[in-house]
């Protein structure tokens, strides 16, 4: 078995495991029912203390669903409804949250918002249909525990048959190798002082000396986490060295599914002696575009393909966040291959795919609708003078205003970063487009630093509370967040 087929048979495995059942069946679900196949797919998520290894003989303490982490593979068809049964087995409260997934809002996973925090010891079903095909995740939404281990992927395939002979799900991760992970690093002083990578060597001495206090913490409230210092950037919970090579046949089309789940990392990723064809962002389709390098920023997804015609042993290599560096995350190897050096080969100048290479289907169909009715301005910044703080227009979460729309209309968010990092902007339960020549769907979308500009455009046909924030984790929790409110 590899590893995916691994996953998809723990995920089979769980409790009831996905059980196709017809509907009525089971026991009536909580709320939401909106038309599908019909058919419910059952898995059990239940989250708990895992160790993990990644592999230096020194395990830490970590979260994870099942027991692991990355949690399990879930893969449903698009039509299916899912209900997932979520056991909370965490001394604190989580949820679950759908990342890009378009659903009903109580079923969005965001304590405080769209429902209360699972307590400890109890059960949440969460379940709604599978819209639209395409490389999610699922993660928690409760305080740093997407950073302590809790995401998993999550795959709805589409009704007609694949185009590629083998596919890889790849979750990218940032480790800080402490009991507690990354937010018990950042507690405990192992914090980055130049996450944005702008001064060079003087980082640390430059930070300390600027730790200024811009904003104060509100009252009864602590002073927010800073972005721990990372020591492992990985996929699935494994070094390259610990996890199975992706294993081709020379002539497969080969999918891989790329998703970005580390809490504080974009990573620029290259498969040494092969170029890509990206296929989706974000789920969506795209026309196919061939590059080099896929820079992909926290919650982002890009789905690739590549035909495996050059037998061999081959890094897959990722850049994390300015570093010029790439590292090798994982090993392709052809079958037949047994001897030979991992090959790193790669272009003296890789072409980087931008956002404006992305093209849209016209199959993937959103309503495009040729008015715009409000245009929201939302300035980025922070960070400054060693503040812990992160703002949109100056106010940081939940005094930001919220974003209220009457369902149906069109909404234009136009982001200006005035800070030194990049942010991966996110919008909950709805899918918005870019606006640049190619108008290609994403839910997330990076920001670039310094003077960043970019413009989405969306329908608000989703009713509901929904958050709307900075992927990055320890941006989120500084207050890189607002509503949008659409009224029914
Ligand atoms: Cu991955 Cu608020 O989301
Ligand atoms: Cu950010």
């Amino acid at each position: 078995m590899d590893r995916r087929e691994f996953l998809i048979a723990a995920a089979w495995a769980t409790g009831a495991g996905l059980a196709g059942c017809r509907r009525g069946e089971a026991d009536a679900p909580p709320a939401v029912r909106p038309a599908g196949t019909g058919e419910i797919r059952t898995v059990h998520l239940a989250t708990g203390a895992v160790d993990l290894d990644l592999s230096n003989g020194r395990p830490f303490k970590v979260y994870g669903y099942n027991s692991r982490t990355s949690g399990p593979e879930i893969r449903v068809r698009e039509g299916d409804t899912l209900r997932v049964v979520a056991d909370n087995g965490l001394p604190e409260p989580t949820t679950i949250h759908w990342h890009g997934v378009p659903l009903p809002n109580a079923m969005d996973g965001v304590p405080g918002i769209t429902q209360q925090a699972i307590p400890p010891g109890e059960p949440f079903v969460y379940e709604f249909v599978a819209r639209a095909a395409g490389t999610y995740f699922y993660h928690s939404h409760a305080g740093y525990q997407l950073d302590q281990g809790l995401h998993g992927p999550l795959v709805i395939e589409p009704t007609q048959q694949p185009g590629h002979d083998r596919e890889f799900v790849l979750m990218l991760e940032d480790w800080a190798a402490i009991d507690g992970g990354g937010p018990a690093a950042s507690r405990a002083g192992r914090i980055d002082e130049d996450p944005g990578g702008m001064m060079g060597g003087m980082g640390g001495m430059m930070g300390g000396m600027m730790r200024g206090r811009m904003g104060r913490p509100r009252a009864g409230e602590p002073e927010p986490l800073r972005q721990p210092m990372y020591d492992a950037y990985v996929m699935g919970g494994r070094t390259a060295d610990a996890a199975e090579p992706l294993r081709v046949r020379k002539g497969d089309r080969v999918k891989l599914r790329i998703i970005n789940a580390a809490s504080s990392t974009t990573f620029a990723l290259r498969l040494a002696g092969h170029r890509l064809t990206v296929t989706q962002a974000d789920g969506r389709l795209v026309e196919p575009v061939e590059v080099d390098l896929v820079r992909v920023g926290m919650g982002e997804r890009y789905d690739v393909e590549f035909i495996a015609d050059r037998p061999g042993r081959w890094a897959l290599l990722g850049a994390p966040g300015e570093a010029a560096e790439a590292r090798a995350l994982r090993t392709l190897l052809y079958d037949g291959i047994v001897a030979g050096e991992l090959s790193h080969e790669g272009p003296a100048r890789p072409r980087q795919l931008s956002h404006g290479d992305l093209v849209a289907r016209p199959e993937d169909g959103l309503p495009m609708v040729p008015r715009i009715d409000r245009t929201i301005q939302l300035t980025l910044s922070g960070g400054m003078m060693g503040s812990p703080y992160w703002t949109i227009n100056g106010e940081r979460y939940p005094d930001t205003a919220a974003i209220e729309v009457e369902r149906g209309e069109r909404i234009r968010l136009e982001y200006f970063n005035m800070s030194m990092m990049a942010h991966p902007m996110h919008l909950h339960g709805h899918f918005f487009e870019l606006d640049l020549p190619g108008r290609p769907r994403k839910d997330t979308v990076l920001v670039g630093r310094m003077m960043g500009r970019m413009a989405v455009e969306f329908v608000a046909d989703n009713p509901g509370r929904w958050f709307h924030h900075c992927h990055h984790l320890y941006h989120m929790e500084a207050g890189m967040a607002n509503i949008v409110g659409v009224r029914s």
